[in-house]
């Protein structure tokens, strides 16, 4: 999955994808004030300026949440930036600086402002020109190694081949039930596809909770922290997270489990909110744990080798918070570019984006590393290991991690390059695009970062 380009994107999890708009927005001359910060995604010194009608207490409060530092009355004065990404579209507007020298970054950060953000970039002298184009050299997405070895002496013998036990180290891995993922799996390998900071619990751990004296509860709760704890999610979501410092929840604190979730995260706990955009491996191929996904659409968010077990443990807290599905419907799912562009709508293809007479594919500013041609109907592909390859796909290409990007206008429907390869169909040619009919074209930089993604007709 998304690995590192994902983390090399700007936008908070929270914030949906507009479209972004075409000319530079007018931003208010008056100067609330500033924050710097540093980017949850882009890991890279971000400054951000408050313009318009932000109230000093909001602008302060959002610097905080961002672990910022706030002047008021002042805005931001970077010396190198790759550019700006401006946010007019409310009166509380923004303005925010990608602050570094490293113009690897120019790519990833405009996709962040534009596709994620829906703002508009401004890039800086430094991001102009042949840099601007999207392109990823260097740490492209590769799978998770599947690591085997023997348990120790004392320990049951493993389900696989020999007796041992086998792990994929990624996001969404699970070892056996039973184990620990932190000891079975390398964590410091096993935590690309999502972002990482540290963050406190909701505030309602704090609540006194009357259930935290019956057996019953209790027994359920060390079985969900059990669960969890043979995933990936203990990489993050316990003391063996980046300096111990877990973010929002954790399994290894005293008191209540649930009550340190916000009303969002119990009801992706619930499957009440759908988690399908994070993907997910099929419990055969991951220990018998599996998670929400295509054919389980409302299990639970956590991975599970009993899914009616854990999501009954969820729907039971939120019934206790008296949450309703309606409610839930209104706040953003919290999945931010997995769902955006999980759930992205083509539409034609407006620039110079096509596929000629001689099968000649054009696509947009970018280096290529997947070229998918699909059906007009087919889901958009996100992120391995479930959701890359979408029902209706025609032909996929894949440029692999090491290899070199392919430049527009040199790839041709069919044609395998030498060093690359044909993910699909597995074998032969694929099937002929009819004349007159429209297809989706998806060309990405890497998983994730898309380059082109809407309809072409067949000539
Ligand atoms: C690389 C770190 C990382 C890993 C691995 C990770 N998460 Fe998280 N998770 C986070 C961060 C950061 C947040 C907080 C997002 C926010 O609200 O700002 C979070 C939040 C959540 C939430 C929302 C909690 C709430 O109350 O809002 C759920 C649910 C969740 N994670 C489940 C999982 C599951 C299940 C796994 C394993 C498949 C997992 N996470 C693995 C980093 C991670």
């Amino acid at each position: 999955m998304k690995i590192r380009t994902l983390t090399a994107l700007v936008v908070p999890l929270v914030v949906a994808g507009c479209t972004p708009p075409s000319s530079a927005p007018q931003l208010s001359s008056v100067r609330v004030g500033h924050c710097a910060y540093t980017g949850a995604f882009s890991k890279l010194s971000e400054c951000k300026d408050y313009l318009g009608a932000w109230k000093v207490a909001d602008a302060e409060k959002d610097c905080a949440d961002a672990k910022g530092a706030f002047e008021s009355g002042t805005v931001c004065t970077p010396k190198t930036f790759l550019g700006a990404c401006l946010d007019a579209r409310k009166p509380e507007q923004t303005r925010i600086y990608m602050v570094t020298e490293n113009t690897g970054k120019c790519g990833s950060a405009r996709t962040g402002c534009e596709t994620f953000a829906g703002g508009y970039w401004d890039p800086s002298p430094i991001c102009g020109g042949a840099n601007d184009e999207l392109v990823v050299l260097e740490n492209a997405f590769a799978e998770p190694r599947h690591v085997c070895f023997t348990p120790a002496a004392g320990e049951p013998a493993g389900h696989s081949d020999g007796g041992q036990v086998c792990v994929y180290e990624g996001i969404h891995g699970a070892t056996e039930e039973g184990r620990s993922f932190r000891k079975d799996a390398n964590c410091d390998n096993s935590r690309s596809g999502r972002p990482y900071y540290a963050k406190d619990p909701n505030s309602t751990f704090a609540d006194p909770d009357a259930r935290r004296s019956d057996p019953a509860y209790l027994a359920e709760e060390a079985w969900v922290r059990s669960q969890i704890n043979a995933a990936s999610c203990v990489c993050c979501h316990s003391a063996a997270s980046p300096n111990g410092a877990a973010s929002l929840f954790d399994i290894d604190k005293e008191g209540s489990l649930a009550n340190q979730f916000t009303d969002r995260g119990i009801a992706q706990g619930a499957g009440v909110v759908s988690t399908i955009p994070l993907g997910g491996w099929p419990a055969a191929l991951n220990n018998g744990f599996s998670k929400s996904d295509l054919d389980h659409p409302t299990d639970s968010v956590f991975l599970t080798t009993d899914r009616t077990r854990m999501k009954a443990f969820w729907t039971r807290e939120f019934e206790h918070r008296g949450l309703t599905a309606e409610a839930m419907a209104r706040v953003p799912d919290g999945l931010g570019p997995l769902s955006e562009q999980f759930y992205f709508q083509p539409k034609a293809c407006e620039g110079r984006e096509g596929i000629a007479a001689d099968g000649t594919i054009t696509w947009g500013n970018g280096r290529a590393r997947y070229v998918y041609v699909m059906g007009a109907t087919s889901r958009a592909p996100t992120v391995f290991p479930n959701l890359d390859l979408p029902e209706g796909t025609l032909w996929r290409l894949d440029v692999p991690p090491t290899g070199t990007p392919l430049v527009n206008g040199t790839v041709k429907y069919g044609v395998v390059p030498e060093g690359l390869s044909q993910r699909f169909p597995v074998a032969g040619a694929p099937a002929a695009l009819v004349s007159g009919q429209q297809y989706f074209l998806y060309v990405t930089a890497d998983q994730m970062l898309p380059i082109t993604r809407c309809l072409i007709t067949a000539p």
